[in-house]
């Protein structure tokens, strides 16, 4: 059986920093970081990720602020409230829950925050300074993983690693920070010719394809470490339960490392996306 790679625990210890940071910030500049969470429309999936935001947000002491739009706000109104917020020296953090209702443009808003407030580092600029190797605001879940992985892997260099998936939020950043982290990266998508033999020479396997269970046993060399960052929710003789893109039962017999779902990526996500609005607070005060 893998050795299990405890995201619960570790998101704690990057919290317990976290909240050590909010305390000399408060300290050194009278100042609480503060994180806007911004959620357009009812998808329940993002509002159970918001509210465990602003939980976390306000265990660590921060202050939070949040504006829940209807499902029929329009490209203005969202384009006005994120120039308030970039406007705002108070709000050091904000965030726009993803995806959005389909009638508004992601990119636009995107491009509309102010990248030195933009903790998701989804910012053209940000997502620039990190695939040239000096980024302040890293996407949360591709930099939550890294701290996983470095927990199996103190030494990454010269690791063959395939990342499943290629979206912006998570397939893209990740495979720049493992680059950085001079592993050799193999980027897998729906268009790769079989992805299974490439998975199956992988030291390292990130799933992100957004596929309940695409990955099974077949797909994992023997010690490997699995990444799962895929997060379904399905019904098992009635009963509501999450599970990811890996096959867990079958990979974590053959596998040397595995992350669980839930309490793998999803907590690592939330302490991550913490973590960038303290660094953006202190980038602000600079
Ligand atoms: N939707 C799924 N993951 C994320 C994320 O990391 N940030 C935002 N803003 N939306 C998301």
């Amino acid at each position: 059986m893998a050795q299990l790679i405890d995201g619960k625990h570790l998101s704690n210890q990057v919290l317990q920093d976290v909240a050590a940071e909010v305390e000399r910030l408060r300290a050194e500049y009278d100042v609480v970081p503060t994180l806007a969470v911004v959620l357009v429309g009812e998808d329940p999936a993002s509002q159970v990720y918001v509210r465990n935001k602003v939980k976390r947000a306000k265990e660590a002491g921060m202050g939070s602020i949040e504006h829940y739009l209807g499902t029929e706000t329009t490209q203005s109104d969202l384009n006005q409230l994120i120039d308030r917020l970039n406007h705002d020296p108070e709000v050091h953090g904000i965030l726009v829950q993803l995806p959005l209702p389909s009638h508004l443009n992601e990119e636009e808003v995107i491009c509309a925050i102010n990248p030195v407030k933009d903790v998701d580092g989804f910012h053209p600029l940000n997502v620039g300074a990190l695939a040239a190797g000096h980024a302040s605001l890293v996407p949360c879940t591709p930099q939550g993983c890294m701290i996983m992985l470095r927990q199996e892997h103190p030494e990454l260099s010269g690791k063959h690693a395939v990342v499943v998936g290629r979206s912006n939020i998570v397939g893209k950043p990740m495979a720049a920070l493992l680059l950085q982290a001079n592993c050799t990266v193999t980027i897998a998508h729906s268009h790769t010719k079989d992805i299974e033999s490439l998975c199956r020479d992988a030291d390292i396997v990130i799933a992100a394809a957004g596929q309940k269970g695409l990955i099974d046993a077949d797909w994992i060399k023997p010690g490997a470490t699995v990444i799962d960052i895929g997060i379904h929710a399905i019904e098992v003789e009635g009963k509501r339960k999450l599970v990811g893109d890996v096959a867990f039962d079958s990979v974590a017999d053959k596998a040397g490392a595995i992350t669980p779902v839930p309490g793998g990526v999803g907590p690592m996500t939330i302490a991550c996306l913490l973590l960038n609005t303290t660094r953006a607070t202190r980038n602000q005060l600079a």
